[in-house]
This record gives structure tokens, C-alpha cells and sequence, in this order.
């Protein structure tokens, strides 16, 4: 089984209890897009970890936990997440990054927190981490990838020619010497680890080993599908996985969506159901919502089926997983976006212009909440009757079969639906 797991909504739907859920019945887990701006929380026996960059299989001793070359890796996060994780017992053992991944370098962090403060107002509100410079970089093929901080001359030629440009783009004057030493030390420490990890998934996949592909943000940051310009620089989207790791459409037998019972998003952008008033507090203070990678409060909102439809036929989901609904637990009403309305109109499928993100209307199916405590719930029977009702009402309204339902953050808080 190659399975893919991907967010629903604009990240943070709790993908990294998922996947270190799913992790233990595969052989290895596989990061395909993205960088350190992604932030998956796993809580194992009240022990919280954070990983940016490292695949969250890598808790699981044995299985291997590939990057692969869709990832844009700042080197020394990686390092400090690695030693993190040392320290913490976890062995690195099975870690392999793709030479082909490009590395963040600093001026890329430099020229994003430029532009973000040209945008003004209109700002993205990006995580900060030089995502997008990098990716930029690698689409006007000057990017630099991890296999060239292991070749000294390459790397000093691709480095002076970045240079001359970022110099003048930003006024700033890097020291080339500083950054080649510092490149090259980072290149040497995490040589033993870089390799051709497109050729690694062949050779697993061909030996019938299970693979668990983990994506980060999630659909509506996809940066063809998501709400652009107010997305990330990659594809988050299942289609990310064959781009991100160099493997064929076909080798993916499962597509696992995961989404949380309600909305939310972190950073600008348009985002229809968000609710500005107590709700909208209530969900943030009892759904701790606040960004793994800046510690932002995150903007909190009812369900949005018509975006979970989008998530079902842009991912072409198999079945969801759906997060979290212990937080909607002292709600009188729950509600469900099942339309949205534009210009007297209704909508039914997500639109893909600004100007309808921004300016429709969500309509709503309101429903009973069950003011019961969901948290201590083992099986999907004894929830509330209310509580069952609005998970079949987001199934139906997003055409995908629920398959597990979380109700705390513990690995063992979950269960399965009928
Ligand atoms: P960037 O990926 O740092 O360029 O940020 C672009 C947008 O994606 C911003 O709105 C970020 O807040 C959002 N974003 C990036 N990574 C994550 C994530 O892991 N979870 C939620 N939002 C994210």
C-alpha cells in the first residue's frame, strides 16, 4: 500500500497524529513538499513533539523517514531538529534526504520579509521560513540543492551567482566566504544522509514495502489549487507526492484527506465561514489555536463543506479523517457551510477567483450541537446522537466516507467510524 495523506482545509488539521498514527503499519514515511514552514504536532505519553521537517515517522524505530526532493530544506533548522530529536532518544538512523531537495539560504528569508513588507496590507502572512524565494529559485533554475553543498566548486559557482543577484536585488552585501564555509560545514554533517531517495522509493515500492507520503499545509495552500495568491509555494495536494518524490501516478494505491471539524486559518487571505466574534474565541481557546511554526493565532471558523467537496475531487480522496470534534462540545448550534452565495447566486463547487473567495456569502445548515464531553468517547456509538448527525451531514455534504474520528490529542484519542 502507497498511501497519501493530505490536508483538507489551510493546514494545521492535525495531519501529524494522523500520519504518526498511520506510520506504524508502514515501512517508511515520506515528506514530498514543502519546508520548515509546515509544523506537525505529535503528542506520544504526554511527550509533545514538533516536526518541521523531519517526516513524524521517524519516531517509529525501524521505518525509514525520507525527504524527498519536492522539499525545500533550510539546513540548519534541519540540523537543530535532528540534534532535538537526538537528544530525545530518537534514533536518525533511517533518515534520507533527496539530493535534489533545494535548500532555503538566507537571503531568501531576507528577500521574503522585503516583500512582505512592500505587500503592506495585502501581505500573505507567510511562516517567514523563505519558502517561496526558494522555490522561486528553483523555477528560474538557479536554485541550490543539498547534492551541491557536497561538491565544494559547484556550489561556490552557484553560490557567486545567487549573490550577485540577491546583492543587488536587496542592497544587502553577503559575505561569500562566510556562507560557502557555513554551506559546506552543513553539507558536510548531513552527507551520510543525502542521497537519490526517488531511486530509494523505486526499490522499496518494488520490494512491496508499505509507503505513507505525509503531506504539509494543506489543499487550499496548494499553489495551483489554493486561494492564491494567499497560498504556499508548493503543491500540497496529492498530485505534490509524484512532482515531490519522482514516482508515478500509479504507485499510489490510497488518498487519506484530514479535516477538522471545523475551520481555520493561519496568516491573510480569504476564508468565507470565519467567525470574528465569541464562537470564533471559543474555538481558538479550546482547539489551542495557535501556529506549531510561529506561535500565531490561528483564525477560527465554522465547517466548510464546499471547500471539503473541492479537498474530495482536487486529491481524489479515498476517505477522510476527521479531527478534533471535541471542540465544538459546548456549542448550543453547530454549523455547516453548504453553498456559498456570490452576487445573489449560488454556488456550489468552489470558485477559483479572489474576488469570490473574498466577497461570497457561506450558506449555512445549522444543526444541533450536543453539549455533551466527547473527549473520554472510545467508540464511534457512544457519541452523542447530535454529535453523529453532523459528522454524517459533513460526509455528505463532502462526498467522502469519514473513516476516524479524533477526540483529544493522544495517539490513542481516536477511533473508527462504521
Ligand atoms: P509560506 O508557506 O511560509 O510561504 O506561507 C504561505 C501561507 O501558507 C501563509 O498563509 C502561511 O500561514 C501558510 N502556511 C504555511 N505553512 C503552513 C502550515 O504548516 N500550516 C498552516 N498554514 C501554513
Amino acid at each position: 500500500m502507497n498511501i497519501v495523506v493530505v490536508g483538507c482545509q489551510w493546514g494545521d488539521e492535525g495531519k501529524g497524529r494522523v500520519i504518526d498514527l498511520l506510520a506504524r503499519k508502514v515501512d517508511a514515511v515520506v515528506r514530498y513538499q514543502g519546508g520548515s514552514n509546515a509544523g506537525h504536532t505529535v503528542i506520544v505519553g504526554g511527550e509533545k513533539f514538533v516536526f518541521h521537517l523531519i517526516p513524524s515517522g521517524i519516531l517509529h524505530s525501524g521505518k525509514k523517514a525520507i525527504i524527498a526532493g519536492g522539499v525545500v530544506i533550510d539546513p540548519g533548522q534541519l540540523l537543530k531538529e535532528m540534534e532535538d530529536l537526538q537528544k530525545r532518544g530518537i534514533s536518525m538512523d533511517n533518515l534520507y534526504i533527496s539530493a535534489s531537495s533545494h535548500v532555503v539560504m538566507p537571503y531568501h528569508k531576507d528577500l521574503e520579509r522585503w516583500e512582505e513588507s512592500l505587500r503592506g496590507k495585502g501581505r500573505i502572512g507567510t511562516t517567514g521560513r523563505g519558502i517561496g524565494p526558494a522555490y522561486a529559485d528553483k523555477a528560474a533554475r538557479r536554485g541550490i540543492r543539498m547534492g551541491d553543498l557536497l561538491e565544494k566548486e559547484t556550489f561556490k559557482e552557484k553560490l557567486s551567482f545567487n549573490l550577485k543577484i540577491y546583492t543587488n536585488l536587496l542592497g544587502i552585501n553577503y559575505s561569500e566566504k562566510e556562507l560557502l564555509e557555513k554551506f559546506l560545514e552543513y553539507g558536510k554533517k548531513l552527507r551520510k544522509y543525502i542521497t537519490d531517495t526517488s531511486l530509494l522509493i523505486y526499490e522499496l515500492m518494488k520490494k512491496g514495502k508499505d509507503l505513507l507520503f505525509e503531506g504539509a499545509q494543506g489543499t487550499l495552500l496548494d499553489i495551483d489549487h489554493g486561494t492564491y495568491p494567499y497560498v504556499t509555494s508548493s503543491n500540497s495536494t496529492a498530485a505534490g507526492v509524484c512532482s515531490g518524490c519522482g514516482i508515478g501516478p500509479r504507485s499510489i494505491t490510497k488518498v487519506i484527506g484530514v479535516a477538522k471539524a471545523y475551520t481555520t486559518r493561519v496568516g491573510e487571505g480569504p476564508f468565507p465561514t470565519e467567525l470574528k466574534n465569541e464562537i470564533g474565541n471559543l474555538l481558538q481557546e479550546r482547539g489551542n489555536e495557535y501556529g506549531a511554526t510561529t506561535g500565531r493565532p490561528r483564525r477560527c471558523g465554522w465547517f466548510d463543506g464546499v471547500a471539503l467537496r473541492y479537498a474530495t475531487r482536487i486529491n481524489g480522496l479515498d476517505e477522510l479523517i476527521l479531527t478534533k470534534l471535541d471542540i465544538l462540545d459546548p456549542l448550543d448550534k453547530v454549523k455547516i457551510c453548504v453553498a456559498y452565495k456570490f452576487k445573489g447566486k449560488l454556488i456550489q463547487d468552489f470558485p477559483n477567483r479572489f474576488i469570490i473567495w473574498r466577497d461570497c456569502e457561506p450558506v449555512y445548515e445549522e444543526m444541533d450541537g450536543w453539549r455533551e464531553d466527547t473527549s473520554k468517547v472510545t467508540s464511534y456509538k457512544d457519541l452523542p446522537v447530535a454529535a453523529r448527525n453532523y459528522v454524517k451531514k459533513i460526509e455528505q455534504i463532502g462526498k467522502v466516507p469519514i473513516r476516524l474520528l479524533s477526540v483529544g490529542p493522544q495517539r490513542e484519542e481516536i477511533f473508527a467510524t462504521p
